[in-house]
């Protein structure tokens, strides 16, 4: 099925973020009755959601992939039937564009300067809560990269419920990546931006407000991604990635990456107001994978790259596609309380490795399994399959899709009375880019290489997008 190309932005550029497996569909669909190839487990019960850009008018000035209006794919798994559902996230700037029937910010390649409004700190971009989806308290918070307000989705209807801000307490911006440990209910979260305080840290406890809030001290403004927890503790970074002052003060948006820094991991505890900052070799950290206490030690699994700033110039579109392009490697960090010393090593020195998923119900507690997708060897970011390591005997499985066909974040999704980090399934969208067809893919966690055990056709092709997660059928109760 040939789709007819669609330049939705104003530069004129061919913006392969803007087509193909990338391209935004215009479409909310509900569909019941879908075509099953294989069978759906009947002990597979809960809802995988999948956020991600969908541009909806085209962009003021040159859009790029993080700008995208978000939008929420999602699956509902019961007694073997699947529904599928694709919905935008009606943020405040998706209303106000609405409205208007067009387009009124320019996204992060372009000069901010005249848009509407951004974030609570003043960030002139536009929030479209279209990084990750969260599962908090019986709801779906869909959250924003650079920080905004999270939004509050219904997990099954996709129905926007309005800005979650904790019961009136959250005050300030919240980042895409919180961390929640279903064991105590608390969810944690950081807040950065440009101008001091450049990062702060808040738990929202069980009360479902937040309880806890600290300003951190770094040496400049920085672009944190991700934070990971422990049973005692929270893990903060100040990597030396940043944005370069020079360009901003000329309203570019230009990165700069500074060997001579270490990167800092800040060690909190949970509710505390102290920081030990352990140092370690230079690099950008996307996604954390997991971290946990061994003793006096805290073991903190990342995806890391080592290289984030690619060299050379080119138009901004090239550039762009340059940065966009992911190279991380599984890598381990222990950080020696009592010593203050760090040690680092590769877990996977080959192999593109990112999107990384675990059990959720044992974040911030040790874990074996990891589920990461595969990085495809290609000029846009595409996943081509799907990796799971075994922390106890260092091994690896890996699964591919096959001859361009390209897949998504791929939770964990427990089957019902799971009794460990393997007994379920990883649920994912698969994209057949020469057909412009998607469809849900079910793999055994336990055996991913036998490939999928069913097969889900979707009524519509799912656009590559951002992060997802897996809500259990008990936790929509
Ligand atoms: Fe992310």
């Amino acid at each position: 099925m040939a789709e007819s190309v669609v330049m939705m932005d104003e530069s004129g550029e061919q913006n392969p973020y803007l087509l193909g497996v990338y391209a935004p569909v215009q479409d909310e669909v509900t569909a019941d009755e879908l075509t099953v190839i294989g069978r759906i487990p009947a002990d597979l019960n809960g809802v995988y959601l999948r956020n991600g850009p969908n541009a909806r008018y085209p962009m003021k000035g040159r859009y790029h992939w993080f700008d995208g209006d978000g939008m929420v794919h999602a699956v509902h798994f019961e007694n073997g039937r699947a529904r599928y559902r694709n919905r935008w996230i009606r943020t405040r700037a998706f209303e106000a564009e609405s409205a208007a029937g067009r387009s009124l910010w320019t996204g992060v390649m372009e000069n901010p300067e005249g848009n509407p409004f951004g974030n609570a700190r003043g960030l002139p971009y536009k929030d479209t809560a279209n990084t990750d989806v969260i599962f908090h308290r019986g709801k779906v918070l869909a959250a924003w990269y650079l920080c905004g307000t999270p939004y509050s989705l219904d997990p099954l209807s996709l129905e926007t419920l309005g800005v979650d801000t904790f019961l009136d307490t959250l005050d300030g911006d919240f980042m895409a990546h919180p961390k929640v440990d279903e064991r105590t209910g608390e969810l944690f979260w950081f807040d950065y931006g440009p101008r001091p305080p450049y990062l702060r840290y808040g738990v929202v406890g069980r009360s479902g407000a937040v309880e806890h809030c600290v300003e951190l001290d770094l040496p400049g403004a920085r672009l944190p991604h991700d934070m990971a927890i422990t049973e005692n503790h929270a893990i903060l970074m100040d990597l030396p990635l940043y944005q370069d002052l020079d360009a901003a003060r000329q309203g570019r948006y230009k990165l700069t990456f500074d060997r001579e820094l270490p990167a800092r991991f800040g060690v909190i505890p949970r509710r505390g107001h102290q920081v030990r900052w352990f140092e370690a070799r230079p690099c950008y950290i996307y996604h954390v994978v997991n971290a946990w206490e061994e003793g006096e030690e805290i073991v903190m699994d990342v995806c890391r790259v080592s290289r984030p700033a690619p060299h050379g110039g080119g138009s901004p579109l090239t550039r762009m596609i340059a940065y966009l392009k992911l190279d991380a490697r599984m890598y381990r960090y222990r950080f020696d309380l009592r010593t203050g010393r760090t040690s680092e090593e590769y877990v996977d020195g080959d192999h593109n490795t990112e999107f990384p998923s675990i059990d959720a119900r044992s974040t911030g507690h040790r874990t074996r399994y990891a589920y990461n997708v595969s990085v495809a060897d290609a000029e846009t970011n595409l996943f081509d399959g799907l990796v799971r390591y075994d922390n106890v005997t260092g091994t690896k499985e890996t699964y591919s899709y096959g001859p361009g066909v390209y897949g998504s974040e791929a939770p964990f999704a427990p089957r019902d009375g799971s009794t460990g980090e393997d007994d379920g399934y990883l649920v994912t969208f698969a994209t057949d880019s020469a057909a412009g067809r998607s469809e849900v893919q079910i793999l055994d966690a336990s055996r991913i290489s036998d490939g999928p055990v069913a097969r889900v056709l979707l009524p519509q092709r799912v656009p590559l997008g951002f992060h997802a997660t897996w809500v259990r059928a008990e936790q929509l109760r």
